[in-house]
């Protein structure tokens, strides 16, 4: 594994690399990984010829108040991880490698973003769409690998690869949760120990909540009550939001039809953490 810190190496590696016909597998994170960011390299190593993984915690897509200053950062460990898991090129840039200052061109985002985690976090997608503009023009995937727990960003990212025209595959990949059901996420570390106990009501609540629609229920309204009255009874933690949205369009639905989305979002001391279920109905 070659781990790269400039943009200009790593456009000269790949593009070398496309040229010999071979195709590139892209899995892009903020480091810190954990099985969910592995699961998503091995399946990219499964389906492609080249692995070329990126850890950058994007400034941009964080806002004044949030965690970009302790986000949890372990170069060391990650590349260790990365080397075991056949990455062929850890791209590790730094903040001055990726973005002028002042930039002259970042990205907004026009639809998905006023719903679920976009609403609370005003700026997050158009953060994220701009830096992915960026790695895609300098990573060249054939295929871009990213995580279903963050299910606003998969869609922000179809919408991304189909409005920029970028000749990427998006391929979503299935959460991959702790025993007990809590998603897995580089923040679960900074939970106290009795808000990670706690924390299992939120997969926990969205079991029920299916389990409801497999029983008939097709009120949104009535399914989102429900979650709240579990979270609220049986943690402290403060709920940003529960809703019930198509998907991928994310649009308010009346009754439960179609493919669509059950996402939540919940503050605990330190954390805020996420998760969804996205379902079908015949
Ligand atoms: O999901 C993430 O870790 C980030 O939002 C991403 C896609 C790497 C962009 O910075």
């Amino acid at each position: 594994m070659r781990v790269i810190t400039t943009v200009k190496e790593m456009q000269s590696e790949v593009i070398k690399q496309k040229g010999q016909g071979k195709s590139v597998g892209f899995v892009p994170t903020m480091g810190f990984l954990h099985e969910g960011h592995l699961s998503l390299i091995k399946k990219a190593r499964k389906e492609n010829d080249l692995v070329v993984l990126s850890i950058f915690v994007n400034p941009l897509q964080f806002g004044p108040n949030e965690d970009f200053a302790t986000y949890p950062r372990d170069f060391e460990r990650d590349r260790a991880l990365a080397e075991c898991e056949g990455v062929d090129f850890l791209f590790h840039p730094s903040v001055e490698e990726m973005y002028s200052n002042p930039s002259s061109v970042t990205l907004v985002v026009q639809a998905r973003t006023d719903v679920l985690c976009g609403k609370s976090r005003p700026g997050h997608f158009d953060g994220v769409a701009t830096v992915l503009t960026k790695l895609f023009h300098i990573v060249q995937p054939t295929r871009a690998y990213f995580g279903k727990k963050d299910a606003q960003q998969v869609a922000v990212v179809e919408g991304l690869i189909t409005d920029l025209n970028f000749p990427v595959e998006l391929v979503p990949v299935d959460i991959v949760r702790e025993a007990d059901g809590l998603a897995k996420s580089s923040r679960n570390v900074n939970l106290l120990p009795e808000d990670r106990q706690k924390a299992v009501v939120l997969h926990k609540s969205l079991l029920q909540a299916k389990k409801l629609i497999g029983e008939g229920e097709r009120k949104p309204d009535a399914l989102i009550s429900l979650i709240k009255e579990m979270i609220t009874s049986e943690s402290s933690g403060r709920i940003d939001y529960v809703e019930i949205l198509s998907y991928p369009e994310l649009l308010p639905l009346e009754r439960i039809e179609g493919k669509f989305i059950i996402a939540l979002a919940v503050h605990f001391t330190n954390v805020r953490l996420i998760d969804n279920f996205i379902l079908e109905m015949d």
